[in-house]
């Protein structure tokens, strides 16, 4: 096993898509069949950076657009170090929310542009496998409102899973979409099956860089 690197693990989609739920399960899946895993989350909400864009997304403090889309990267540099020496362990690493999140969102903001927003966050390590959990926003209504935070209407969350759709054309990156409106246990099934293939191939790769 030594030298083995991890595998990068990225689940996206829409608010209310099921990405940590799922993220847990892999994470658990992943150890309890003897692969050393481990979930990480953006934003990182405990660190300094974290914690401007906590109060943010709560609407506890404003920040300029272009400012806050910086601060979400720079909470993902930051954790970079750490997630090299993560990989270069051996272990794998399941990240609910990454680059693309902080492109889709932002770019769903009138005046920003798909280049723009994904300058800072090229070179970041690149996943060797990106899930996005598809579901229709008819479905993810019946899973209940929306919470408090900035970014949870409906209309805005539309807009964001358009921004998906562009992202998700981008041959660099291994997308897989998975269909979000199974049940949990068959979608964790799917989520499995693409994570242990891709697990696989990463041992014999080195890691990528994003958008670069
Ligand atoms: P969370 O609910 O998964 O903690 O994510 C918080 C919100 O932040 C969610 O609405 C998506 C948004 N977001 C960005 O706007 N930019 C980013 O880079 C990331 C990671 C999340
Ligand atoms: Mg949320």
């Amino acid at each position: 096993m030594a030298g083995k690197r991890g595998a990068l693990i990225v689940l996206e989609g829409v608010d209310r898509a099921g990405k940590t739920t799922q993220c847990s399960k892999l994470v658990q899946a992943l150890q309890q069949s003897g692969r050393p895993a481990e979930m990480m989350r953006f934003p990182d909400r405990t660190t300094t950076i974290g914690q401007l864009i906590g109060a943010y997304l709560e609407n506890k403090s404003d920040l300029e657009d272009h400012t806050v889309h910086l601060l979400f990267s720079a909470n993902r540099w930051e954790m970079v170090p750490l997630m090299k020496k993560k990989l270069e362990q051996g272990i794998n690493l399941v990240v609910d929310r990454y680059a693309f999140s902080g492109v889709a969102f932002t770019s769903a903001k009138p005046g920003f542009r798909l280049d723009w927003c994904m300058q800072p966050d090229v070179g970041l390590p690149k996943p060797d496998l990106v899930m996005f959990l598809q579901l229709n926003p008819a479905e993810a209504a019946l899973r209940g409102q929306f919470g408090q935070e900035r970014y949870e209407t409906s209309v805005f969350q539309r807009t964001v899973q358009q921004r998906f759709e562009q992202l998700m054309k981008d041959q660099t990156v291994n997308w897989q979409v998975i269909d979000a409106a199974q049940n949990i246990e068959n979608v964790h099934k799917d989520i499995t099956a693409h994570s242990l293939n891709a697990i696989n191939k990463a041992q014999n790769l080195p890691l990528g860089e994003l958008w670069s």
